[in-house]
């Protein structure tokens, strides 16, 4: 049976539902262009603001390795190593929009059946703010971008009104989301942190404001660890650290978990899923709870900087999968997008070894149990 790798999402046609996500592998155009040469169905670019940034010395991306022997934990390259996560500081592109536009224009024209997802980033405190982000919207749809994602998530913006302190606010979610929608002719994919309590209230917001997908996860909340011999941060410039941002393999459970109460509580809208996925079986997972697009960062940041193996694997992966179900009638993404949706439940519905022991975490009811047969004698 042949197998279809084209899916739909919020409308539009991916060749493959593998994009590169919003960070270094999307930051310029030699990057793009190598990228979808390569293979990745869409990307989403590295976040665009209005005006330049400056980013901390020193590197801004480091990659955290556990030892297969030992519980230790370290930056420092050495061998016999796995990755266990990548651990990030950088802020949005220090390329500012007008540096983007003609590279954008070039971009889509060069890969017209390619989907260029522009991301977009402005601040919230005032009218003003709220129209940059119409501007960058209408700037980035105009050079013929398929698609915006609005960043709500970045963890360490340097401003009050910026990246995650909206995506913490339910109503700023909203406001943006509607601002945003306003202008734009194309879909709306808005990237939610997952520094929140409960995610799902902020995507409500996002979709009262009109969203028409909702990415997750950006980065989580996290530090450098502190290295026992030098008492230094890992990493640190002059002795000091900020929190920066977690991807990697060690927030795949973690982001599935979001992506979980995302797709249960909107089953009917359109999720793009991150986190920590390398290959095939881990976009799966993200499939098969509800996600019609998966992306990509830190996987492709240390393959050749796009990932030219990595999506290789993934579509090889996503082939085979096809191949092996076919019996079932699965001949694309959407014919198993949300199969496992509904098996997560309350630890409350999960079996018990004794059903009759169990009472809910409660005490059991007093006084009426069966009373003991009277012993004959
Ligand atoms: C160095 C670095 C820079 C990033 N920059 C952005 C950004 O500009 N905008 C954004 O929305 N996400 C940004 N991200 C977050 C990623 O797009 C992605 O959500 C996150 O890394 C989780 O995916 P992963 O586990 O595959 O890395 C960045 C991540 C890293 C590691």
């Amino acid at each position: 049976m042949s197998v279809d790798l084209s899916t739909t999402f919020t409308g539009l046609r991916f060749r493959n539902p593998f994009l590169l996500s919003s960070a270094p592998p999307t930051e310029s155009e030699s990057n793009i262009t190598r990228a979808f040469d390569a293979g990745w169905g869409g990307v989403v670019t590295k976040t665009i603001g209005l005006h330049p940034v400056v980013n901390v010395v020193g590197p801004k991306t480091k990659f955290l390795r556990a030892d297969a022997d030992s519980p230790h934990l370290s930056m420092k390259k050495r061998p016999n190593t796995a990755l266990h996560s990548s651990w990030n500081w950088e802020l949005i592109s220090d390329k500012a929009l007008d540096w983007w536009v003609p590279r954008l224009g070039r971009i889509k024209k060069a890969f017209p059946d390619h989907v260029l997802v522009a991301s977009i980033m402005a601040g919230s405190g005032n009218d003003t703010e709220l129209r940059h982000w119409q501007t960058l919207a209408l700037a980035c749809q105009n050079e013929g971008c398929d698609a915006l994602e609005i960043n709500l998530s970045c963890p360490h913006m340097d401003r009050e009104d910026m990246g995650s302190n909206i995506g913490k606010d339910r109503e700023l979610v909203s406001v943006v989301t509607k601002v945003v929608k306003e202008v734009s002719r194309v879909p709306v994919w808005a990237k939610l942190t997952p520094s929140t309590t409960d995610i799902v209230v902020e995507a409500r917001g996002a979709f009262l404001g009109g969203a028409d997908a909702i990415s997750s996860s950006n980065t989580f909340t996290s530090l450098p660890l502190i290295d026992a011999e030098t008492l230094e941060f890992e990493v640190h410039v002059d002795g000091l650290v900020s929190t920066g941002g977690l991807g990697g393999p060690a927030i795949l459970p973690l982001s599935l978990a979001k992506m979980s109460q995302l797709t249960q509580a909107f089953p009917d809208r359109s999720f793009s899923g991150i986190g920590g996925i390398s290959n095939f079986e881990h976009a799966l997972s993200y499939f098969l709870l509800g996600c019609g697009t998966v992306q990509i960062c830190t996987a492709a940041m240390l393959d050749h900087a796009v990932g030219p193996n990595v999506i290789k694997e993934l579509t090889a992966g996503l082939t085979r999968f096809l191949e092996a179900h076919g019996d079932r009638g699965w001949t694309r993404v959407a014919d198993f997008v949300g199969r496992h949706r509904d098996r997560i439940v309350a630890q409350s519905q999960i079996r018990r070894p004794d059903e009759k022991e169990y009472h809910g975490g409660h005490d059991g009811a007093e006084g009426y149990a069966a009373p003991e047969e009277a012993v004959r004698s």
